[in-house]
This record gives C-alpha cells, sequence and structure tokens, in this order.
C-alpha cells in the first residue's frame, strides 16, 4: 500500500523523522507546517534541512481552514503532530495552546469533512493520564492517585490512605484521563475529536499517547521542550542540569525512531483503526538518571545536576508505560537501546549551536507562582 500523506506540524522533531521513515516505505508525503519561532529560531521561514527534500513542504498554520483544504487535495491519510508542547507554558499561555492544539484540530476536521480520507492519526500524549497507576502497599491498584499540597520534608509521591508512599506501576490505556495541565486538556480534546468524527465521515481515527520522545533532531533552543533536549543545551552550555523536585520522578524515554514506527504501524494497520495505544520503549528511568547517563555521554561527567527541590505546577510525578497493546496488535516493537540513543543524541549536539534559555523559562514560571 503505497499512499500519499499529509503531515500537519511535520517539519517538527517527530515529524522530519517521520516524513523519512514513511518515503522509506514507499509513501508520499506532504508537510504543512508553520515554522513557530520557539522551535525553528527566528530565521525559522525557510524549510528546515532536516526535512528530507522528497516531501513536499506547505508553510502555514492548520488553523487556516482555506490553507488546509488546499493541502489536502489528493491526500489519502493524515498524520496531525501540529501542536503547541510544553506542559509548564500550557499553564499561563493558556489561549495559544487552546487556539494551537483545540482550534488547530477542529479546523483540520472542518476540511476534513469536505474531503475526507482513509485514515487520521493524531499524536495524543500521556499527559492525558494525569498520575500513572499505582500500586498501595497492600496491593490494591489505584487509578486516581494525586498529589497533595505539600510541606517541606514530605514524600513527593502521591500517598495511600495510611501516608504510605504509592509505587508507580505501567499505565494502560484503560486507566481515565486525569487532566493535570492545560496542555493534557487540550491533548485530550484533539484525541476525542479525531476519535468522534473520523468514523461519522467514514474515515478511521487513531490516536497515540506517547511517552517522552528524545533524540537528534530535539529543538534544542526551546526551553520548553523535552527535559532531555533542556539538559543537553545546559550541558552543551557548560552549565548543569536543573531538576525540578528531587528528581526522582519516573518517565518512560523513548527514541524518536521507534516512535515514528509506531505512527506507521499505526497508519498502516488495519486493526489500528477506532484505537488509542501507548508508545513508549516499555522501560522506565528517573530524570535524576537521565541527567546523569547524558553528562557521561557528553563528556561532561562533573557537571552534577542542580536539584531544585521545588515541582512545576500541572507536572506529574510519575507516569511509566504499558505498551502490551501496541506490541500485541500491531506488532510494534521498540529497537533502540537508550545508553545508544543518548550517545547519538549527544553526538548530535556536540556540532550544533544550543542556546541555553532554561533560566529564562524558570523565570516565566516563577514569576507566575508556577514553581513551588
Ligand atoms: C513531555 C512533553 C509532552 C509530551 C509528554 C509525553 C515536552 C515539553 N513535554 O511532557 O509534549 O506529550 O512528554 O510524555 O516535551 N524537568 C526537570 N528539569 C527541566 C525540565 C523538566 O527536572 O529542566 C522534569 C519535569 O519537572 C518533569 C520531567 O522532567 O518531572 C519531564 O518533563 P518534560 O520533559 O517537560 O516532560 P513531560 O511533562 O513528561
Amino acid at each position: 500500500m503505497s499512499e500519499r500523506v499529509l503531515i500537519t506540524g511535520g517539519a517538527g522533531f517527530i515529524g522530519t523523522h517521520l516524513t523519512a521513515a514513511l518515503l522509506k516505505r514507499g509513501h508520499q508525503v506532504r508537510v504543512l507546517d508553520s515554522l513557530i519561532e520557539q522551535v525553528h529560531g527566528s530565521q525559522g521561514q525557510t524549510r528546515p534541512a532536516a526535512l528530507s527534500p522528497e516531501a513536499e513542504f506547505v508553510a502555514g498554520d492548520v488553523r487556516d481552514g482555506a490553507l488546509v483544504a488546499q493541502a489536502l487535495r489528493g491526500i489519502d491519510s493524515v498524520v496531525h503532530l501540529a501542536a503547541e508542547v510544553g506542559v509548564g507554558q500550557s499553564m499561563y499561555a493558556v489561549e495559544r495552546y487552546v487556539s494551537v492544539n483545540d482550534c488547530g484540530t477542529a479546523a483540520l476536521f472542518q476540511a476534513l469533512i469536505e474531503r475526507p480520507v482513509r485514515r487520521v492519526v493524531v499524536a495524543s500524549s500521556m499527559s492525558i493520564y494525569g498520575e500513572g497507576l499505582y500500586r498501595a502497599d497492600d496491593g490494591t491498584i489505584v487509578q486516581d492517585a494525586v498529589r497533595r499540597a505539600r510541606k517541606p520534608g514530605d514524600p513527593w509521591d502521591p500517598l495511600d490512605a495510611g501516608g504510605r508512599p504509592l509505587v508507580p506501576v505501567p499505565t494502560p490505556e484503560w486507566k481515565a484521563p486525569t487532566l493535570a495541565s492545560v496542555y493534557a486538556l487540550t491533548k485530550y480534546v484533539q484525541e476525542r475529536l479525531t476519535l468522534t468524527l473520523s468514523p461519522v465521515y467514514g474515515m478511521e481515527g487513531v490516536a497515540l499517547r506517547l511517552w517522552n520522545a528524545y533524540g537528534p533532531g530535539q529543538a534544542l533552543s526551546n526551553p520548553y521542550t523535552g527535559v532531555l533536549a533542556i539538559f543537553a543545551s545546559r550541558l552543551h552550555n557548560g552549565q548543569p542540569p536543573m531538576i525540578f523536585e528531587d528528581g526522582e520522578q519516573r518517565r518512560d524515554f523513548v527514541h524518536v525512531e521507534d516512535v515514528a514506527e509506531a505512527f506507521v504501524l499505526a497508519l498502516e494497520h488495519p486493526a489500528a483503526a477506532g484505537q488509542v495505544y501507548n508508545v513508549g520503549s516499555g522501560e522506565d528511568r528517573s530524570v535524576r538518571e537521565v541527567a546523569q547517563i547524558l553528562a557521561r555521554a557528553m563528556g561532561r561527567p562533573g557537571l552534577e545536576p542542580e536539584v531544585a527541590g521545588k515541582a512545576r505546577t500541572g507536572d506529574i510525578r510519575h507516569c511509566i508505560a504499558d505498551i502490551g497493546k501496541i506490541r500485541a496488535e500491531l506488532g510494534y516493537q521498540p529497537r533502540r537501546d537508550f545508553a545508544a540513543g543518548v550517545a547519538e543524541l549527544a553526538a548530535w549536539v556536540a556540532d550544533r549551536e544550543a542556546i541555553d534559555r532554561g533560566n529564562e523559562a524558570r523565570g516565566e514560571l516563577e514569576a507566575r507562582g508556577l514553581v513551588a
């Protein structure tokens, strides 16, 4: 099966890797991307060098209905990646996040109603789970863990009724969403718009709930990007990584090529129609551990992380991925080893300019009382 695929937001980190993967599979790719300055820098109005030359590129905003209608001409399937992605930033740039993520998805579907495609795959996020699934001391599984207001010295982890820390366990797709940030709320709306509207107009909707994607091509100078890119930019500039909380919060870091592979499967596999899937590596790590592995890989083992002892509003404590469903139904198999992936990221960063805006971003949050 060879298709003409439109990728919204396709000139970014995940989009450029996905474009390469789809072209390799024999598909044709058209990318629609507004090249926002926070990601692409100030000379961002030109087509990024990382985007495969075989892909067609259309500059513009996914909220521009007329442009989207034009971009859909001749298209068989859509991957919707265009979105603002910072959890912390979403808690004050509310209008921008809701507009780009939700109105953007609405505009895409408004155009799709006139020109339906076979399948629409949307990038959702593990953020929609809020806190992941936990196990209490007595073995009960807890779905609705929340962090209470904390006094200095209290544990960072959510607690059970007896005040004991809950233990994180892999989170499957059936866990009910708990929307702890504006970002999470907008991702859930994107996901639901896709799954609600697609079948009404004869299309197949699929949502991928991504964990923390990393790898070469991350936006190094964007202080609201993922934690590994922020740490890489700090280390590159001789600064220690700055860790929120105590650094023991756990995530699943998944290599961007494995993420691209998950999108290819979500697009091609007949069983994916109407489904949601978690996408991770299946291994979890603490933020402190990844800071140390990265510092060693970048030749800066002496730059010990600074531990803030404060949390970002909207952040969750732990969320780790259960990838059993996508493995079983689509045959997804994460291939990239974390240490090798971090070494590759380090080598990629070494030849690049990375402006460290970490302090600026933290200042923006602190000024609004969003780090406490
Ligand atoms: C990230 C993505 C989100 C994606 C989700 C999927 C970003 C900005 N967010 O959210 O788009 O949907 O993964 O899993 O890419 N931290 C530090 N120091 C820093 C920055 C972050 O300690 O300088 C900590 C945070 O407090 C948090 C952890 O690292 O505990 C992860 O933060 P982040 O990379 O922003 O990811 P998520 O919130 O998991």
